[in-house]
Protein backbone atom coordinates (compact mmCIF):
# COMPACT_ATOMS: atom_id res chain seq x y z
CA UNK A 1 0.00 0.00 0.00
CA UNK A 2 2.48 2.35 0.91
CA UNK A 3 4.31 1.90 -2.74
CA UNK A 4 1.04 3.62 -4.04
CA UNK A 5 1.49 6.84 -1.81
CA UNK A 6 2.37 9.67 -3.78
CA UNK A 7 3.79 12.89 -1.49
CA UNK A 8 2.22 15.55 -1.81
CA UNK A 9 -1.09 14.32 -3.67
CA UNK A 10 -4.45 12.68 -2.70
CA UNK A 11 -4.73 9.17 -3.34
CA UNK A 12 -7.90 7.97 -5.24
CA UNK A 13 -9.88 4.96 -3.88
CA UNK A 14 -8.43 1.70 -3.96
CA UNK A 15 -8.19 -0.06 -7.20
CA UNK A 16 -10.33 -2.96 -6.15
CA UNK A 17 -13.37 -0.52 -5.61
CA UNK A 18 -13.35 -0.54 -9.39
CA UNK A 19 -12.58 -3.64 -9.94
CA UNK A 20 -14.44 -6.64 -8.00
CA UNK A 21 -17.98 -7.51 -7.49
CA UNK A 22 -18.33 -7.17 -3.78
CA UNK A 23 -18.01 -3.53 -4.02
CA UNK A 24 -20.07 -3.18 -6.87
CA UNK A 25 -22.69 -5.18 -4.72
CA UNK A 26 -22.46 -2.35 -2.34
CA UNK A 27 -22.48 0.29 -4.39
CA UNK A 28 -25.64 -1.45 -5.88
CA UNK A 29 -27.15 -1.44 -2.11
CA UNK A 30 -25.71 1.44 -0.70
CA UNK A 31 -25.60 4.06 -3.68
CA UNK A 32 -27.99 3.04 -6.70
CA UNK A 33 -30.81 1.02 -4.98
CA UNK A 34 -30.80 4.31 -1.92
CA UNK A 35 -30.08 7.03 -3.68
CA UNK A 36 -32.20 9.12 -6.59
CA UNK A 37 -31.22 8.06 -9.65
CA UNK A 38 -32.15 9.40 -13.19
CA UNK A 39 -34.21 7.24 -15.53
CA UNK A 40 -35.22 9.40 -18.30
CA UNK A 41 -37.23 11.96 -19.35
CA UNK A 42 -40.74 13.11 -18.88
CA UNK A 43 -41.45 13.41 -22.83
CA UNK A 44 -40.57 9.73 -22.93
CA UNK A 45 -44.05 9.15 -20.82
CA UNK A 46 -46.14 12.08 -21.98
CA UNK A 47 -49.91 10.90 -21.85
CA UNK A 48 -51.93 9.25 -19.10
CA UNK A 49 -51.65 5.71 -19.26
CA UNK A 50 -48.46 5.60 -20.67
CA UNK A 51 -46.06 3.67 -19.22
CA UNK A 52 -42.52 1.45 -19.61
CA UNK A 53 -41.40 -1.35 -17.87
CA UNK A 54 -37.25 -0.65 -16.42
CA UNK A 55 -34.46 -2.69 -15.19
CA UNK A 56 -33.30 -0.68 -12.10
CA UNK A 57 -29.90 -2.42 -11.08
CA UNK A 58 -31.87 -5.76 -11.74
CA UNK A 59 -35.00 -4.72 -10.08
CA UNK A 60 -38.08 -4.65 -12.33
CA UNK A 61 -39.84 -1.61 -12.23
CA UNK A 62 -42.75 -0.20 -13.58
CA UNK A 63 -43.21 3.53 -14.04
CA UNK A 64 -46.53 5.31 -15.56
CA UNK A 65 -48.22 8.46 -15.79
CA UNK A 66 -51.74 7.85 -13.62
CA UNK A 67 -55.35 9.66 -14.93
CA UNK A 68 -53.96 12.49 -13.20
CA UNK A 69 -51.02 13.05 -15.44
CA UNK A 70 -48.60 11.95 -12.24
CA UNK A 71 -45.81 9.96 -12.42
CA UNK A 72 -46.08 7.32 -10.37
CA UNK A 73 -43.28 3.74 -10.43
CA UNK A 74 -43.98 0.94 -8.36
CA UNK A 75 -42.27 -2.76 -8.31
CA UNK A 76 -43.39 -4.67 -11.07
CA UNK A 77 -44.43 -7.67 -8.67
CA UNK A 78 -48.24 -8.66 -7.88
CA UNK A 79 -48.70 -8.09 -4.43
CA UNK A 80 -51.11 -11.75 -4.01
CA UNK A 81 -48.02 -14.32 -5.05
CA UNK A 82 -45.09 -12.43 -6.76
CA UNK A 83 -45.77 -13.03 -10.02
CA UNK A 84 -44.08 -10.04 -12.55
CA UNK A 85 -46.82 -8.10 -13.93
CA UNK A 86 -45.38 -6.47 -17.08
CA UNK A 87 -43.31 -8.41 -19.40
CA UNK A 88 -40.29 -6.21 -20.27
CA UNK A 89 -39.83 -5.24 -23.65
CA UNK A 90 -38.36 -7.79 -25.22
CA UNK A 91 -40.15 -10.69 -23.28
CA UNK A 92 -41.48 -14.04 -25.88
CA UNK A 93 -44.08 -16.02 -23.67
CA UNK A 94 -46.95 -18.38 -24.29
CA UNK A 95 -49.08 -16.48 -22.50
CA UNK A 96 -52.34 -15.92 -23.41
CA UNK A 97 -52.58 -12.53 -21.35
CA UNK A 98 -48.68 -11.10 -20.87
CA UNK A 99 -50.40 -8.94 -18.07
CA UNK A 100 -49.43 -5.79 -17.55
CA UNK A 101 -51.21 -1.98 -18.39
CA UNK A 102 -54.56 -2.92 -19.94
CA UNK A 103 -56.50 0.00 -21.59
CA UNK A 104 -54.22 2.97 -20.16
CA UNK A 105 -55.86 2.37 -17.12
CA UNK A 106 -55.36 -0.84 -14.71
CA UNK A 107 -52.36 -2.68 -13.90
CA UNK A 108 -53.59 -6.85 -14.29
CA UNK A 109 -51.47 -9.19 -13.61
CA UNK A 110 -51.32 -12.12 -16.09
CA UNK A 111 -51.70 -14.97 -13.01
CA UNK A 112 -54.64 -14.53 -11.03
CA UNK A 113 -56.28 -11.50 -12.75
CA UNK A 114 -55.86 -9.27 -9.29
CA UNK A 115 -55.60 -5.76 -11.23
CA UNK A 116 -54.42 -2.62 -9.49
CA UNK A 117 -55.34 0.92 -10.56
CA UNK A 118 -52.87 3.70 -11.77
CA UNK A 119 -51.93 4.63 -8.39
CA UNK A 120 -51.12 0.80 -7.79
CA UNK A 121 -54.36 0.53 -5.91
CA UNK A 122 -55.79 -3.42 -5.85
CA UNK A 123 -59.42 -2.77 -7.41
CA UNK A 124 -60.88 -6.15 -8.41
CA UNK A 125 -59.43 -9.51 -6.87
CA UNK A 126 -61.59 -12.28 -8.79
CA UNK A 127 -63.73 -14.20 -6.44
CA UNK A 128 -62.74 -13.06 -3.45
CA UNK A 129 -65.15 -10.81 -2.10
CA UNK A 130 -66.41 -13.09 0.79
CA UNK A 131 -63.21 -13.39 2.31
CA UNK A 132 -63.21 -12.61 6.02
CA UNK A 133 -61.08 -9.94 6.66
CA UNK A 134 -59.85 -9.23 3.14
CA UNK A 135 -60.04 -5.87 2.23
CA UNK A 136 -58.73 -4.57 -0.89
CA UNK A 137 -57.76 -1.09 -0.01
CA UNK A 138 -54.82 -2.38 2.26
CA UNK A 139 -53.34 -3.70 -0.89
CA UNK A 140 -51.16 -1.90 -2.79
CA UNK A 141 -48.23 -2.25 -5.06
CA UNK A 142 -44.69 -2.11 -3.30
CA UNK A 143 -43.94 1.87 -4.05
CA UNK A 144 -40.77 3.40 -5.57
CA UNK A 145 -40.60 7.11 -5.09
CA UNK A 146 -40.41 9.30 -8.20
CA UNK A 147 -39.48 12.86 -8.42
CA UNK A 148 -38.52 15.16 -11.44
CA UNK A 149 -36.84 18.40 -11.92
CA UNK A 150 -35.70 19.87 -15.59
CA UNK A 151 -37.72 17.17 -17.50
CA UNK A 152 -35.71 14.07 -15.87
CA UNK A 153 -37.09 11.80 -14.34
CA UNK A 154 -35.68 10.48 -11.34
CA UNK A 155 -36.51 6.65 -8.98
CA UNK A 156 -35.82 6.34 -5.50
CA UNK A 157 -36.23 2.57 -5.10
CA UNK A 158 -36.11 2.98 -1.09
CA UNK A 159 -38.89 5.62 -0.62
CA UNK A 160 -39.03 4.90 2.44
CA UNK A 161 -35.30 5.88 3.54
CA UNK A 162 -34.98 8.24 0.49
CA UNK A 163 -32.86 11.66 1.45
CA UNK A 164 -34.52 14.86 0.40
CA UNK A 165 -35.26 15.05 -3.87
CA UNK A 166 -34.13 18.71 -3.31
CA UNK A 167 -30.82 17.63 -1.97
CA UNK A 168 -29.90 16.05 -5.14
CA UNK A 169 -31.17 18.83 -7.37
CA UNK A 170 -30.42 21.81 -5.71
CA UNK A 171 -27.14 22.49 -6.72
CA UNK A 172 -28.09 22.23 -10.77
CA UNK A 173 -31.02 23.83 -10.05
CA UNK A 174 -29.45 27.04 -9.08
CA UNK A 175 -26.63 27.07 -11.32
CA UNK A 176 -28.89 26.40 -14.14
CA UNK A 177 -32.08 28.33 -13.13
CA UNK A 178 -31.96 29.90 -16.72
CA UNK A 179 -32.08 27.31 -18.58
CA UNK A 180 -35.14 25.79 -19.88
CA UNK A 181 -34.49 22.68 -19.06
CA UNK A 182 -38.18 21.57 -18.66
CA UNK A 183 -39.11 22.52 -21.94
CA UNK A 184 -36.13 21.21 -23.75
CA UNK A 185 -36.98 17.56 -26.17
CA UNK A 186 -34.76 15.18 -27.75
CA UNK A 187 -33.48 15.32 -30.58
CA UNK A 188 -30.91 12.05 -30.84
CA UNK A 189 -30.23 9.92 -28.35
CA UNK A 190 -26.84 8.02 -28.72
CA UNK A 191 -26.52 5.10 -26.37
CA UNK A 192 -22.81 3.72 -25.23
CA UNK A 193 -21.74 0.47 -24.19
CA UNK A 194 -18.32 0.73 -22.30
CA UNK A 195 -15.96 -1.24 -20.35
CA UNK A 196 -15.02 1.10 -17.73
CA UNK A 197 -16.41 1.53 -14.23
CA UNK A 198 -19.04 3.83 -13.45
CA UNK A 199 -16.88 5.98 -10.95
CA UNK A 200 -14.22 6.08 -14.15
CA UNK A 201 -16.69 8.30 -16.22
CA UNK A 202 -17.42 10.43 -13.10
CA UNK A 203 -13.95 10.97 -12.40
CA UNK A 204 -13.21 11.54 -16.51
CA UNK A 205 -16.35 13.94 -16.43
CA UNK A 206 -15.43 15.73 -13.37
CA UNK A 207 -11.73 16.93 -14.43
CA UNK A 208 -10.79 18.80 -17.60
CA UNK A 209 -6.25 18.06 -16.51
CA UNK A 210 -7.17 15.50 -19.66
CA UNK A 211 -8.84 17.45 -22.42
CA UNK A 212 -5.00 18.46 -23.90
CA UNK A 213 -3.84 15.19 -24.68
CA UNK A 214 -7.27 13.17 -25.58
CA UNK A 215 -9.85 16.20 -26.65
CA UNK A 216 -8.04 17.87 -29.43
CA UNK A 217 -11.05 19.53 -30.99
CA UNK A 218 -12.62 20.71 -28.11
CA UNK A 219 -9.64 22.22 -27.24
CA UNK A 220 -9.51 24.47 -30.38
CA UNK A 221 -12.96 25.44 -29.27
CA UNK A 222 -12.10 26.04 -25.22
CA UNK A 223 -8.43 26.54 -24.97
CA UNK A 224 -9.14 27.22 -21.51
CA UNK A 225 -9.32 23.87 -20.98
CA UNK A 226 -5.67 22.99 -22.00
CA UNK A 227 -4.66 26.28 -20.59
CA UNK A 228 -2.81 25.22 -17.19
CA UNK A 229 -3.48 21.51 -17.35
CA UNK A 230 -7.36 23.05 -17.24
CA UNK A 231 -6.87 24.44 -13.23
CA UNK A 232 -8.69 27.63 -12.30
CA UNK A 233 -11.80 26.84 -14.65
CA UNK A 234 -14.94 28.60 -13.30
CA UNK A 235 -17.63 26.35 -13.90
CA UNK A 236 -20.15 28.50 -11.71
CA UNK A 237 -19.87 31.51 -14.40
CA UNK A 238 -19.26 29.46 -17.20
CA UNK A 239 -16.26 28.06 -19.27
CA UNK A 240 -15.24 30.59 -22.03
CA UNK A 241 -14.93 29.60 -25.47
CA UNK A 242 -12.07 30.89 -28.20
CA UNK A 243 -13.07 34.65 -29.82
CA UNK A 244 -15.86 33.83 -32.19
CA UNK A 245 -17.26 30.81 -30.67
CA UNK A 246 -20.17 30.45 -28.43
CA UNK A 247 -21.40 26.82 -28.26
CA UNK A 248 -19.72 23.23 -28.68
CA UNK A 249 -20.22 22.29 -32.57
CA UNK A 250 -17.80 21.94 -34.90
CA UNK A 251 -17.71 25.29 -35.62
CA UNK A 252 -17.87 26.58 -32.40
CA UNK A 253 -21.50 28.91 -33.62
CA UNK A 254 -24.98 28.03 -34.46
CA UNK A 255 -27.75 29.45 -35.90
CA UNK A 256 -30.14 28.30 -33.15
CA UNK A 257 -31.35 30.75 -31.32
CA UNK A 258 -29.64 31.28 -27.49
CA UNK A 259 -32.40 30.09 -24.85
CA UNK A 260 -34.64 33.08 -23.90
CA UNK A 261 -33.76 34.07 -20.56
CA UNK A 262 -29.92 33.13 -20.22
CA UNK A 263 -27.44 36.35 -18.66
CA UNK A 264 -24.92 37.53 -20.72
CA UNK A 265 -22.19 34.84 -19.35
CA UNK A 266 -24.35 31.95 -20.40
CA UNK A 267 -24.80 33.59 -23.86
CA UNK A 268 -21.01 33.11 -24.64
CA UNK A 269 -20.24 30.53 -22.01
CA UNK A 270 -20.77 26.79 -21.31
CA UNK A 271 -21.71 25.40 -17.44
CA UNK A 272 -21.58 21.18 -16.62
CA UNK A 273 -22.50 19.60 -13.31
CA UNK A 274 -22.40 16.17 -12.17
CA UNK A 275 -25.72 15.37 -9.95
CA UNK A 276 -24.45 12.62 -8.21
CA UNK A 277 -25.03 9.33 -8.65
CA UNK A 278 -25.71 9.26 -12.28
CA UNK A 279 -26.23 12.31 -14.28
CA UNK A 280 -24.22 14.51 -16.34
CA UNK A 281 -25.41 18.08 -17.72
CA UNK A 282 -23.33 19.75 -20.19
CA UNK A 283 -25.31 23.47 -20.90
CA UNK A 284 -24.56 25.28 -24.09
CA UNK A 285 -26.21 28.42 -25.28
CA UNK A 286 -28.75 26.65 -27.57
CA UNK A 287 -28.44 22.77 -26.63
CA UNK A 288 -27.81 20.60 -23.40
CA UNK A 289 -26.45 16.75 -23.46
CA UNK A 290 -27.38 15.13 -20.94
CA UNK A 291 -25.84 12.07 -20.26
CA UNK A 292 -27.59 9.34 -18.05
CA UNK A 293 -25.66 6.18 -16.60
CA UNK A 294 -26.79 2.79 -16.11
CA UNK A 295 -23.41 1.01 -13.84
CA UNK A 296 -24.36 -2.64 -14.88
CA UNK A 297 -21.13 -4.19 -13.38
CA UNK A 298 -17.42 -3.09 -12.09
CA UNK A 299 -15.82 -2.88 -15.37
CA UNK A 300 -19.44 -2.18 -17.34
CA UNK A 301 -21.34 0.65 -17.72
CA UNK A 302 -24.52 1.84 -20.65
CA UNK A 303 -24.39 5.67 -20.56
CA UNK A 304 -27.56 6.85 -22.95
CA UNK A 305 -26.69 10.82 -24.19
CA UNK A 306 -29.48 12.84 -24.79
CA UNK A 307 -29.36 16.07 -26.94
CA UNK A 308 -31.76 18.28 -25.76
CA UNK A 309 -33.22 21.34 -28.21
CA UNK A 310 -35.87 23.78 -27.97
CA UNK A 311 -39.00 22.54 -29.67
CA UNK A 312 -38.92 25.88 -31.05
CA UNK A 313 -36.35 25.11 -33.11
CA UNK A 314 -36.70 21.60 -33.55
CA UNK A 315 -39.64 22.06 -35.07
CA UNK A 316 -38.26 23.88 -38.03
CA UNK A 317 -38.53 22.57 -41.54
CA UNK A 318 -34.70 22.46 -42.10
CA UNK A 319 -33.68 21.97 -37.92
CA UNK A 320 -30.68 19.69 -38.16
CA UNK A 321 -28.76 18.68 -34.58
CA UNK A 322 -25.49 16.96 -36.24
CA UNK A 323 -23.43 19.96 -35.94
CA UNK A 324 -24.04 19.33 -32.31
CA UNK A 325 -24.27 15.62 -32.19
CA UNK A 326 -20.89 14.73 -34.80
CA UNK A 327 -18.83 17.24 -32.36
CA UNK A 328 -20.14 15.33 -28.99
CA UNK A 329 -19.88 11.54 -30.25
CA UNK A 330 -16.52 12.16 -31.07
CA UNK A 331 -15.46 13.51 -27.93
CA UNK A 332 -17.64 11.12 -26.10
CA UNK A 333 -15.75 7.81 -27.92
CA UNK A 334 -12.41 9.62 -26.78
CA UNK A 335 -13.48 9.80 -23.32
CA UNK A 336 -14.83 6.33 -23.21
CA UNK A 337 -11.60 4.90 -24.81
CA UNK A 338 -9.08 6.59 -22.56
CA UNK A 339 -12.04 5.37 -19.68
CA UNK A 340 -11.46 1.88 -20.92
CA UNK A 341 -7.87 2.47 -20.91
CA UNK A 342 -8.09 3.57 -17.19
CA UNK A 343 -9.98 0.26 -16.29
CA UNK A 344 -7.82 -2.29 -18.31
CA UNK A 345 -4.43 -0.07 -16.47
CA UNK A 346 -5.84 -0.18 -13.13
CA UNK A 347 -5.54 -4.08 -12.95
CA UNK A 348 -2.41 -3.88 -12.95
CA UNK A 349 -0.64 -6.42 -9.72
CA UNK A 350 1.01 -3.41 -8.87
CA UNK A 351 -1.36 -0.85 -9.07
CA UNK A 352 -3.85 -0.37 -5.84
CA UNK A 353 -4.30 3.10 -6.28
CA UNK A 354 -3.81 6.13 -8.22
CA UNK A 355 -3.87 9.90 -7.29
CA UNK A 356 -5.60 13.17 -7.76
CA UNK A 357 -3.43 15.71 -9.52
CA UNK A 358 -4.74 19.29 -8.38
CA UNK A 359 -6.83 20.31 -10.72
CA UNK A 360 -8.72 17.25 -10.50
CA UNK A 361 -10.10 18.56 -7.08
CA UNK A 362 -13.92 17.97 -7.78
CA UNK A 363 -12.69 13.99 -7.84
CA UNK A 364 -12.21 13.74 -3.96
CA UNK A 365 -16.06 14.61 -4.13
CA UNK A 366 -16.79 11.65 -5.50
CA UNK A 367 -14.31 9.52 -3.57
CA UNK A 368 -16.23 11.16 -0.65
CA UNK A 369 -19.59 10.22 -1.98
CA UNK A 370 -18.59 6.74 -2.30
CA UNK A 371 -16.71 6.11 0.43
CA UNK A 372 -19.11 7.66 3.06
CA UNK A 373 -21.97 5.26 1.78
CA UNK A 374 -20.44 2.15 1.14
CA UNK A 375 -17.05 2.69 3.22
CA UNK A 376 -18.11 1.11 6.92
CA UNK A 377 -19.58 -1.78 4.85
CA UNK A 378 -16.51 -2.82 3.23
CA UNK A 379 -14.38 -5.79 5.28
CA UNK A 380 -11.17 -3.60 4.13
CA UNK A 381 -12.87 -0.13 5.07
CA UNK A 382 -10.12 0.54 7.67
CA UNK A 383 -7.39 0.10 5.27
CA UNK A 384 -8.91 2.90 3.13
CA UNK A 385 -8.91 5.99 4.87
FE1 LIG B 1 -13.12 14.19 -21.68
Amino acid sequence: MKSNVVQGLEPTLPSSWYLQDKYFALEREHIFLREWICVGREEELPLPGDHKVLDVYGESILLLRNDRSELKAFYNVCRHRGSRICPAVDEDSVLAFKGGVVNKKFIVCPYHAWTYDLDGQLVRAPFMSNVTNFNMDDVKLHPVGVASWGGFIFLNLTPDEAPLFDETVSGAAALFARYPLAELRIARTISYEIDANWKVLCENYNECYHCGPVHPGLCRIVPAFREAGGSDLDWERGIPHREGATTFTMSGESSRRSFPDLNEDELVRHKGDLLYPNLFLSLAREHVAAFILHARGPDKTLLDCHFLFEPYEMEKADFDSSDVVDFWHLVNQQDWAICKRVQQGMGARVHERGVYAPMEDWNLDIRRYVHDRIGHHSRDSEHED
